[in-house]
């Protein structure tokens, strides 16, 4: 796996946002797997700005996006719909069609998740996919003891996952206990992969992914077995890590 550390955080969404803007120019059709949180935030916005300036287009882009919480309607505002239209989608010339954000208020979930997956094998599969990761280690909302093999599938969040994201609510109780997501093998399958995390918050659940055993207690670990993954990490974030 690559590494870069960067401490200038417009600095690092720069590098991360450029490995979007290659690929979108040389292929403008090309399938991307979104993130939500806080993290990909910066990035999203270097992309808008490329858009802007005309070197991007979106017109032919499809996304998937990796997870949504359960019971959230996507006109909630803390619904990752909502996210990430107000983040990315409403400020590029995306098209709608192609837009993939799994749905929080289906009834089928069974047939829902697989709906999902042949959605990704029908685009031909995804070709760069941006991750965060949990505090937990987690990718998506794939939390502690998740299958490394499993596919797209309801999860309970972790208590730790949380209590992090109740900054973003008015209450730790309106937190979703639910959500929807990608699996572990179904994001292992993208072509290229990158991982952002910044913050001292982050450093133990870096230091497993990176150099912890592969293991589900930790679901970023599995990224050590794809081909091609860059981690862009924050001197905080990176503070555990041994040199090797
Ligand atoms: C969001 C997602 C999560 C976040 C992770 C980090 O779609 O899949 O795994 O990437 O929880 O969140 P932030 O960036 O808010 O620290």
């Amino acid at each position: 796996m690559n590494v870069v550390i960067c401490d200038d955080h417009q600095h690092m969404n720069a590098l991360a946002a450029q490995v979007f803007i290659d690929l979108l120019k040389s292929n403008p059709q090309a399938v991307l797997g979104l993130a939500t949180g806080t993290t990909p935030i910066g990035v999203y916005q270097k992309l808008i700005d490329s858009y802007r300036a005309g070197e991007i287009s979106f017109a032919e882009v499809t996304t998937f996006n990796l997870d949504e919480y359960i019971g959230l309607h996507r006109d909630h505002d803390q619904s990752y719909y909502y996210f990430m239209h107000q983040k990315l989608l409403n400020h590029v010339d995306i098209q709608g069609q192609r837009v993939f954000i799994p749905s929080g208020v289906e009834e089928d979930y069974a047939t829902y998740c697989q709906w999902y997956e042949d959605r990704i094998t029908e685009a031909g599969g995804i070709d760069l996919q941006i991750l965060g990761i949990g505090s937990d280690g987690h990718i998506a909302f794939n939390e502690p003891g998740t299958a490394l093999g499993s596919r797209t599938h309801i999860t309970e969040l972790d208590p730790q996952t949380i209590r992090d994201n109740s900054r973003l609510f008015k209450s730790i109780d309106d937190v979703p206990r639910r959500a929807i997501t990608m699996g572990v093998a179904t994001i292992m399958e993208a072509r290229q992969i990158i991982l952002l995390a910044t913050g001292e918050n982050k450093a133990e659940a870096v230091r497993d992914a990176l150099q912890g055993p592969v293991s589900s207690e930790c679901t970023a670990s599995a990224l050590q077995q794809h081909p091609d993954v860059t981690f862009y990490l924050d001197t905080a974030a990176a503070r555990l890590l041994q040199n090797e």
